[in-house]
């Protein structure tokens, strides 16, 4: 074995840090970022990546931005660092103006951001916008898709421009009530899961496979750990039902591998210790033989006859299966005057959450009875627990989550990861465990959005109707379930898109690999079903001769229509009202597209051997414009989808929201307080908030499927009614009279109750309601029909691009999207989700590929940057949903939908291709464009 490292000595080295002097007796080569975080306690300053490729941990090193995740801290030696708690007018005016405008979702880059753009305005006190860019483009977000972000430093430098009113009472739901969880995040006082731990928590790290497929055995663990000076190890064995899954009747994952791997990336040894131990263990000297396998990597691989089976209880490698039929397919194509085929397939795509999964877990006894607490980043507080319940034979009440603030989770937090690791290692040690996975770690072990291999058939009537759509798509899921039969059961339901078709048949299947897990990720597979079926619709607009906006128009479903699955929709079918909306920018934007391309040179791509030397080098540019509409069913497939909040009122006349709809960046954490105010009649300035924790709050549900604003806004504005329908009588008065609050005094007409004086509860509330709701749907039956979701979100959204034909490239200029949102809640934040959303379309689009072993990090792993997005114009449509919390729906999802099909569309308009595969990267373009 190799010997554990010597620690280096420390050295003290003077530095200013925030105005203040410090002496810091430290490794010279430790961390900046570290030393700011661990030593020193601003852990404002993030960390991200540790490579100098995210820009979290972004500082000001003698006034100029800087990664403190690559400065040794001896560098600083002498010098003025910086940081986002620092008290500085400059900062102080940025931090109100992200406040103001939205530009801080999840958090997690805001404290980076917050210093590039002190770095930006101290270079160039009046930024133009394309200074502004370049000041941040060395911060990643995730979230937000730059926009507001740009809007508010602009903002900032115009000092004072963004104050934003506080709605006054009743008029909560609707206004732009800055987030109410921001202050954190710009101070940099939120804590995310690497943000907290007991003093004494032994440190975690995993051990996973570097094989796809591989049986493996331990040698000597005893002598290992004792060997690297570790305090001990945790393995299967540790860990009493060592299989979880998003599905109770699927458990198939183990949280270690038991003998055998099937992905890269896979768990298989815990080691703990202290950190500066761990760090040094060389991985090399595990004592672990692995016997490697073969491994089937693609959907294609996987089905084909002989591969390698991954789970006994599933021979064919097949998950499941989705299936929707309606009508007569094959005898609507035999009858079609057009016929039009496609295939597609689509990459795997990583969330990218800024924050790498962090967390810690105590294991203690009380009165004799084991009880686990684990604090760290989560979508879904309440699965979490069960399955930990599960896992550790304890009863759902032994095990608290509290959910830390999450930097980013698009999906990616909704599948177990850390937990079950940090339970393990608490229980065994008696100890405290925490555990900070680095970013490669992060990306080789978390889930994916499915990769996919689709084909279809559009058939056309000879007046342009849509006969049918044949749909049949292979998701690769990956090693184990996690998401896959909600991927497969929701893309046939969404396949035929938003359009009338008179007979639709979409199948799927979940297809096990040895690849990285394929799980939730912002849209559930429909993004990619979405490319195919817009693409077609588009090859049938121009095969008709007809405008694509016009011809989407003319096909839109409509409230009274019947969808694939036999589902009347009743109301809030906003599409047409959306196409409407772009109608005018969209004339403009091909006229300006055509003419762009009338007037450039004609182009024929480079031959590297012509001695002509135009053909040499052929720099020619194309521009087109796109558009694609989309569908999105809001909350779970059928299953049942409830979520249960509770509101109480305090003796100082004070309500409290117990909000267990965690705020991943979404902002429930706001919008539940906007719509308790309206339905309470008080003003939001008066709700305080016990944020998600599985013993404080109700089960609120998942914060997946752009459900939580329908969901648990609904059962907000319940328990707000019930709350005040309580007071109401309380003082004796009618359901129609108007309550205030005034200090501790409930006031209601000319009577005054005094609240001190009425007994409370032990969380100290007078008065208490809950709330609950679970939309209605109706299973489907084996052909697919009955009431998948209770309401759809619709959108459309154009995209304006310029190409260059000779380089393969693809520049983004303009994007515009039109959301039927049924009611905008808090405008703002729509908005915000929706550039989120549209960020993350643009990387499918472009640049997203992930790849196991190769692009396990954000240098490699391209995701878009602040100057990858363009210009976004919104139009918010209202088309009330009756069942929605005063009409409204969900947009998280639906905002990332249509944009890779418009881009992709664009693409076909300025320069002939129809990308077959996602992402549309230069090289391909350049060889589809060869091809053409
Ligand atoms: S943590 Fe320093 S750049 Fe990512
Ligand atoms: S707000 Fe920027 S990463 Fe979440």
């Amino acid at each position: 074995m190799n010997r554990p490292a010597e620690p280096l000595l420390a050295e003290t080295i003077e530095c200013r840090v925030n105005g203040r002097t410090v002496r810091l007796a430290v490794a010279p080569g430790r961390r900046l970022s570290d030393v700011l975080r661990e030593d020193l306690g601003l852990a404002g300053t993030k960390v991200g990546c540790e490579a100098g490729d995210c820009g979290a941990c972004t500082v000001l090193l003698d006034g100029e931005q800087v990664c403190a995740c690559l400065v040794p801290v001896v560098q600083t030696a002498g010098r003025s660092v910086t940081t986002v708690e620092a008290d500085d007018p400059l900062l102080a005016r940025l931090r109100a103006s992200f406040v103001a405008l939205g530009a801080a979702q999840c958090g997690i880059c805001t404290p980076g951001m917050l210093m590039a753009a002190a770095d930006t305005l101290r270079r160039h006190p009046r930024p133009t916008e394309a200074q502004v860019l370049d000041g941040i483009g060395g911060v990643l977000c995730r979230c937000t898709g730059y926009r507001k972000i740009v809007e508010a430093v602009l903002a900032a430098a115009r000092d004072g421009e963004s104050a934003v009113q506080a709605p006054a009472r009743g008029a909560a739901v609707g206004s732009r009530l800055p987030r109410l969880d921001a202050r954190a995040k710009v101070e940099g006082s939120a804590r995310f899961g690497a943000d907290d731990a007991p003093a004494d928590a032994l440190w975690l790290r995993v051990i996973r496979s570097p094989h796809a497929a591989a049986a493996f055995e331990f040698g000597d663990l005893d002598a290992f750990v004792a060997h690297w000076g570790l305090a001990g190890y945790v393995t299967a064995a540790d860990i009493p039902a060592n299989r979880f899954a998003i599905f109770p009747d699927l458990r198939d994952q183990p949280a270690l591998a038991e003998g055998r791997v099937r992905f890269r990336g896979e768990a298989v040894l815990v080691l703990a210790g202290d950190r500066a131990a761990l760090e040094a263990v060389d991985e090399r000297d595990v004592p672990v033989v692995w016997r490697p396998q073969r491994a089937v990597l693609t959907a294609a691989e996987a089905l084909a006859p002989g591969a390698p089976v991954l789970h006994e209880r599933w021979p064919d490698n097949v998950l499941c299966r989705g299936r929707v039929v309606r009508g007569d397919v094959d005898r609507a194509v035999a009858q079609a005057a057009i016929r039009l085929d496609a295939e597609l397939t689509t990459s795997y795509v990583e969330h990218a959450y800024i924050e790498p999964e962090a967390g810690y877990a105590v294991w203690s006894n009380e009165a004799g009875r084991a009880r686990v607490t684990v604090f760290a980043c989560t979508q879904t507080p309440y699965m979490d627990r069960d399955e930990i319940a599960h896992m550790f034979a304890l009863a759902p009440e032994q095990v608290r989550i509290v959910p830390s603030a999450v930097g980013g989770g698009f999906g990616g937090k909704l599948d177990i990861s850390i937990q079950p690791l940090l339970v393990a290692a608490a229980r065994k040690f008696g100890r405290a465990a925490r555990i900070v996975y680095t970013r490669p770690e992060s990306m080789a072990s978390t889930t994916k959005r499915h990769p996919a291999e689709m084909r279809a058939t559009l058939a056309l009537g000879a007046d342009g109707s849509l006969l049918a759509y044949d749909f049949h798509g292979d998701f690769n899921t990956g090693a184990y379930a996690s998401w896959g039969p909600t991927v497969a059961n929701r893309v046939p339901i969404h396949a035929a898109g938003p359009y009338r078709v008179a007979h639709v048949r979409a199948t799927t299947r979940a297809v096990f690999t040895n690849n990285s897990i394929g799980g939730a990720f912002r849209g559930f597979g429909v993004p990619q079903s979405t490319l195919l079926c817009e693409r077609l619709i588009d090859e049938a607009a121009e095969r008709l001769g007809e405008d694509p906006l016009e011809f989407r128009w003319r096909h839109a479903l409509r409230a009274g229509d019947t969808t694939a699955t036999g589902q009347r929709l009743e109301a809030s079918v906003g599409l047409r009202a959306c196409l409407d909306a772009l109608r005018p920018a969209w004339r403009e934007a091909r006229a300006r597209c055509e003419a762009f391309n009338r007037a450039a040179p004609p182009f024929a791509l480079a031959d590297r051997a012509s001695t002509d030397p135009h053909r040499r080098y052929a720099h020619a540019k194309r521009r087109g414009a796109g558009i694609a509409c989309m569908w999105y069913g809001i909350g779970n497939t059928v299953i049942a989808n409830p979520s249960s909040i509770k509101v109480g009122l305090r003796r100082d006349g004070r309500v409290m929201l117990y909000n267990g709809a965690v705020d991943i960046g979404q902002g429930t954490y706001t919008i539940l307080p906007q719509i308790l105010a309206d339905a309470l009649g008080v003003p939001v300035a008066l709700i305080d908030q016990v944020y998600a924790d599985t013993d404080l709050t109700l089960d609120a549900g998942k914060s997946s499927a752009s459900r939580q604003t329908f969901v648990s806004g609904n059962a907000t504005k319940l328990a707000g009614e019930a709350l005040r329908r309580k007071l109401l009588e309380l003082a004796g008065a009618r359901a129609e009279d108007r309550l205030a609050l005034d200090g501790g005094a409930l006031i209601v007409g000319d009577k005054r109750i005094d609240l001190a004086h009425l007994p409370a509860d032990d969380n100290g509330d007078v008065a208490v309601a809950t709330g609950h709701f679970n939309p209605p749907t109706v299973p489907l039956d084996e052909n697919g029909q009955g009431v998948p979701y209770a309401t759809y979100g619709f959108a459309a959204q154009f995209a304006e691009v310029e190409v260059d034909v000779e380089l393969g490239t693809v520049r983004l200029l303009a994007i515009h999207a039109a959301h039927d949102v049924g009611r905008a809640i808090n405008p703002s934040q729509v908005e915000g989700q929706i550039h989120g959303g549209i960020a993350q379309g643009i990387g499918m689009a472009l640049m997203e590929e992930y790849h196991a072993g190769r692009t396990d990090n954000l240098h490699d792993y391209l995701i878009p940057t602040a100057g990858d997005v363009p210009p976004i114009t919104v139009h918010l449509i209202e088309d009330p949903e009756p069942l929605g919390p005063y009409g409204a729906k969900g947009v998280g999802e639906p905002a990332l939908i249509a944009t890779a099909p418009a881009i992709f569309n664009a693409i076909h308009h300025a320069c002939g291709v129809r990308p077959p595969h996602a992402p549309c990267t230069p090289d391909r373009l350049r060889a589809w464009l060869k091809n053409l």
